[in-house]
């Protein structure tokens, strides 16, 4: 891989996308890689949560790659954008949790991106925005419908007409970022947050993760009628009798074997 590191410690995997002197914008080859280290990473068990960062103290990711896409006819952009669209949706719905580690610069593309994780924990310095309709496009890697989702139609409109950029605790206000931590302390917050996570029942977390997702694209009564299947299947598991016969037992130590 040419602009995509992984590294695996303590069933977290930190994928960092590492295009520093274009401040890690995605051009296609990264989508590509990014795409496969996700198909990679969603089958593997020994990875129970996945934290996304992009290298230098920066930029997370500065957009789409606007020198490869100067040029590029229609077709290319829809083929780009089809490419992000199937990238991203495996990071949004792989049953592994997934943290954007926001480091600086998430523009464009790179607000996106950190869209399609499930968290979003921002450095200090990090901006936030969506310039595309200042290039004379519109957002094309999910922007026009992961924003409003995340923080209503309104402030996502607001956005993306006014191409402004927002700091840090301006995205937390709207909800936007879960989190601001100064940058020298982002990794290893959310490495406490994984590991947090992790001491939960994985499964457990992985179904409900999937009923969050399933729900907010159906209706109402769909949405419930999935979770009941998967609040079902859940008591199914070890992990259930364990869960509950520790806090009847009033053990705080619980042996989760994640199914
Ligand atoms: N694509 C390609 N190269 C980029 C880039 C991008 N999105 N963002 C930054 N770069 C490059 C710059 O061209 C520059 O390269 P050179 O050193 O070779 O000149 C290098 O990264 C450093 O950038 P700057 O000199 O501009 O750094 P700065 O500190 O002055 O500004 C910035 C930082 C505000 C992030 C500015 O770089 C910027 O505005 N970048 C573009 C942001 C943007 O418009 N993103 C949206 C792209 S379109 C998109 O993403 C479509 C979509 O929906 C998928």
């Amino acid at each position: 891989m040419n602009n995509v590191t992984l590294s695996i410690e303590n069933e977290v995997a930190v994928v960092t996308i590492d295009r520093p002197k274009s401040l890690n914008a995605l051009n296609s080859e990264t989508l590509a890689e990014l795409g496969e280290v996700f198909s990679d990473i969603e089958k593997r068990k020994d990875v129970k949560v996945l934290i996304l960062t992009g290298s230098g103290e920066k930029a997370f990711v500065a957009g789409a790659d606007i020198s490869e896409m100067v040029n590029a006819s229609p077709a290319e952009g829809r083929t780009m954008a089809l490419l992000a669209a199937e990238s991203f949706a495996k990071l949004e719905n792989m049953p592994q949790v997934t943290i954007a580690a926001v480091n600086g610069f998430a523009l464009g593309g790179g607000c996106e991106i950190s869209m399609a994780c499930d968290i979003r924990v921002a450095s200090e310095n990090a901006k936030f925005g969506q310039p595309e309709c200042g290039l004379g496009i519109l957002p094309g890697f999910g922007g026009t419908q992961r924003l409003p989702r995340l923080v209503g139609k309104g402030r996502a409109k607001e956005l993306i007409f006014t191409c402004d950029m927002i700091d840090a605790q301006e995205a937390y206000r709207i909800g936007l970022a879960n989190k601001v931590v100064p940058q020298a302390e982002l990794l290893d917050y959310c490495k406490k947050m994984a590991a947090k996570i992790i001491s939960n029942g994985s499964y457990a977390v992985s179904l409900a993760k999937a009923a969050i997702n399933t729900g907010l694209d159906t209706d109402l009564a769909s949405g419930l009628k999935f979770e009941a299947d998967a609040f079902g299947l859940s008591f199914s598991t070890y992990d259930k009798k364990e869960g509950m016969t520790a806090f009847l037992e009033k053990r705080k130590e619980k042996n989760f074997k994640d199914f």
